[in-house]
């Protein structure tokens, strides 16, 4: 059970003051992501960049009177570096979305300079920060980023995330219209990674573990490709920027709150993970505690159905070239 939200004890060192930068702040996700970590209160300095824009969406976003001041930059007079300056946390979602048809890994050769890119800048202006990577294929751009870190020497393993929370907050959904409940109160960890046959979600560990197998089959294939739903209605203009918003803005806030020395904060994500690397799989998705310093606990999966263990055993399979896509992707363009 995630016991996310629950009752909270505040060590008394903690900090509520955290500066966010969003890199891509302009785009389809980086706009409603901006206006909702700017109603964020531990949220006292938010820095947007984009390549186009990001003065523009900084101005319009700061007359919204929450206790933070607003800063748009662009790539002009050292932008990068004044954004990122002594950042808490760093969001990613600066990069290209996919149009219907194609995978998120068809995304990899546009979005894998772009993150390169940012993440080297972050290296050098937020060396600190926890950087959350939304850009996809998020199964190879949070390896990029980790490989840019190393290569600098300022790579920390407890702070750095995939965002997978969409993946979560459409079990909960998806889930729910199935059970015919209300979707707040359906939590459905999420395992593996996020591009289709990665995405594993536990139903097993709900309330609901014995639908019906169609029942069952449907609402896995459903979550494993929800994002493809999307990027179809929208015919050609791109793939979920409201509900990833929502879900950034969600995972980013539970970031926060472990800094700010939060107890029980529990979401999954895409991590540096122990869980498999014996096998090979240097990161990997699950439930995670966040701390003052980022990574707090790695859970484990639990216990699995049969049909779970052989999703996690396919998702491995995939991660595995995903992960090395990426590690190589440095390698050869670094
Ligand atoms: P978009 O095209 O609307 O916005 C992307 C923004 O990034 C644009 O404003 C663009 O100017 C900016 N950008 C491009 N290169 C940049 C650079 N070098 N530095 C700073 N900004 C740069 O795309 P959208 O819909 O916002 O999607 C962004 C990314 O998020 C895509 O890669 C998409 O696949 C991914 N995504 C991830 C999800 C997840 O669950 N992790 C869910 C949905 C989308």
């Amino acid at each position: 059970m995630l016991t996310k939200f629950a009752t909270r004890h505040f060590s008394s060192t903690a900090s509520t003051a955290y500066k966010v930068s969003v890199l891509g702040a302009a785009g389809g996700i980086g706009q409603p992501l901006s206006l909702l970590m700017k109603l964020n209160h531990k949220v006292t300095q938010l820095s947007l960049y984009d390549l186009r824009l990001g003065a523009g969406v900084a101005t319009d976003i700061s007359h919204i009177p929450t206790n933070s001041t607003v800063t748009g930059f662009g790539p002009e007079d050292n932008g990068l570096a004044k954004a990122l300056d002594g950042a808490d946390v760093v969001l990613i979602p600066a990069g290209v979305p996919r149009k219907p048809g194609m995978t998120r890994d068809d995304l990899f050769n546009t979005n894998a300079s772009i993150v390169r890119d940012l993440a080297k800048a972050a290296a050098d202006h937020s060396p600190n920060a926890a950087i959350l990577v939304i850009s996809n294929p998020v199964n190879s751009t949070v390896p990029i980023v980790a490989e840019v870190l190393k290569a600098k020497g300022v790579y920390n393993p407890k702070k750095l995330f995939g965002v997978t929370t969409l993946d979560v907050l459409r079990s909960s959904r998806f889930l729910s219209e199935v059970a015919k409940t209300n979707p707040v109160h359906e939590i459905v960890p999420v395992v593996g990674g996020h591009s289709g046959i990665t995405i594993v979600p536990l139903i097993s560990q709900t309330n609901h573990k014995n639908l019906p197998k169609e029942t069952y089959d449907a609402l896995v294939h459903r979550i494993q490709f929800g994002g493809d739903e999307v990027v179809q209605a929208k015919g050609g203009a791109g793939s979920a920027t409201l509900s990833m918003a929502q879900a950034g803005a969600r995972f980013a806030g539970a970031v926060l709150n472990g800094l700010a020395g939060e107890q029980d904060i529990v979401e999954c994500s895409f991590v540096d993970s122990p869980l498999y690397k014996s096998e090979g799989v240097e990161f990997f998705s699950s439930k995670v505690t966040l701390g003052v310093d980022g990574v707090k606990q790695i859970h484990g999966l639990g216990n699995l159905t049969n049909a779970e263990e052989e999703m996690v055993n396919t998702a491995k399979e995939t991660l595995i070239k995903n992960i090395e896509k990426g590690v190589n992707f440095v390698k050869q363009n670094p």
